[in-house]
């Protein structure tokens, strides 16, 4: 599989005034999930980035639950692709970057 990038969701309350968007360019061995590019893009390129981690990568828990292009899915279940941009959905508390409260 080629480069692809993908653009995250960034915020601190604690340190940022306003949320703000970061590429990553991710050159992986195969395809990769969504929650699987941004746990590259964890291990890999920005320690720094908070989002919501599960095992059951299986469409089971839901904990993964983030906007991909402006329409929610599961993060485990999309195929990641060039150009993707994941947030967390709208009218939420942002707990920072993708991690956000739940009902
Ligand atoms: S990790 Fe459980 S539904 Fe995606």
């Amino acid at each position: 599989m080629a480069a692809f990038k993908i653009t995250l969701f960034r915020f601190d309350p604690a340190r940022d005034s306003e949320p703000h968007y970061q590429d990553y360019v991710i050159d992986p061995d195969g395809p990769l999930s969504v929650l699987q590019a941004i746990r590259h893009v964890y291990h890999h390129e920005d320690g720094s980035l908070s989002f919501r981690n599960s095992d059951c990568r299986r469409g089971v828990c839901g904990i993964c639950s983030m906007m991909i292009n402006g329409r929610r899915q599961l993060t485990c279940m999309c195929l990641a692709t060039d150009g993707m941009k994941i947030e967390p959905p709208p009218n939420r508390k942002i707990v920072k970057d993708l991690v956000f409260e739940t009902d």
